[in-house]
């Protein structure tokens, strides 16, 4: 085993799978992934390959039935509930392909909402006005300023991911989880958010992007395949 500490996420020899009646689905088969500060790396594979799998263990929306992920070397393991639930909402920053925004909240409430969870009511309100400073940032560099009261239904599918990527970066996250973010939207719209992830990876953000769209995966500094289970290749 390599030393873990030097990466900021890592996992080693995991293991997943379903059980569906009699049948079991073994969709990760020994996975190893070392991922260090500032890289943008991108996780190619086939539909249903488990990428989006392998991505929630990352970011402890999931576990794994054996093998362990490491954040600076930590075993999240060995985390404590309240740990694990700041890893997940500080350390992690999750953007779906779906967006998973609240309609019945705006713009500016739904990128507020990251930095409320897991906060004290007296907390919250002694920090809101900061956050909100923040979120109203965020979603101007995001060209989303003229949006701010507009709900989620009234926005177009980027628009809708520039805010999911604002809710991910409120608590600036040590690393961002991306599954498939361009996966529903065309292809131009698909670039301009894709542009959004190479300035925040020049910024130094990392960046972990799970797609299947060969040209995309082309934008990051490393890629990797997943196939059959494993790793199968890296460039
Ligand atoms: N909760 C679950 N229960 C049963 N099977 C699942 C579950 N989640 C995913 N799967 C199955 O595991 C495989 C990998 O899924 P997923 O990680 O979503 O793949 P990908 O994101 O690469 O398309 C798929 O065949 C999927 O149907
Ligand atoms: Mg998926």
């Amino acid at each position: 085993m390599t030393n873990k500490n030097n990466y900021i996420l890592s996992c080693n020899d995991i293991y997943k799978s379903y059980q569906m009646g009699a049948t079991r689905l073994d969709v990760l088969r020994g996975v190893n992934l070392d991922v260090s500060r500032g890289e943008f790396v991108a996780v190619r594979g086939a539909s249903g390959s488990g990428k989006s799998t392998l991505l929630h263990i990352f970011g402890a929306l999931d576990t794994p039935d054996k093998g362990g992920v490491f954040f600076e070397g930590q075993s999240l393991a060995r985390f404590s509930g309240g740990k694990i639930n700041e890893f997940r909402n500080k350390k992690i920053g999750f953007v779906f392909q779906f967006y998973h925004l609240l309609d019945e909240l705006t713009v500016l409430e739904n990128v507020l909402l990251a930095k409320m969870a897991g906060a004290s009511a007296l907390g919250w309100f002694v920090a809101s006005d900061a956050a909100k400073k923040r979120a109203r940032q965020l979603l101007d560099e995001m060209g989303l300023s003229q949006r701010v009261r507009h709900r989620p239904f009234q926005l177009s599918g980027g628009e809708r991911q520039r805010v999911a990527i604002a809710r991910a970066l409120m608590n600036e996250p040590d690393i961002v989880l991306a599954d498939e973010p361009t996966g529903n939207l065309d292809s131009q719209t698909g670039s301009g958010i894709l542009k959004v992830f190479e300035k925040l990876h020049r910024q130094g953000q990392t960046i972990v992007m799970v797609t299947h769209d060969e040209r995309i995966a082309a934008k990051a500094q490393r890629v990797i395949k997943l196939a059959d289970g494993r790793i199968s290749a890296a460039y």
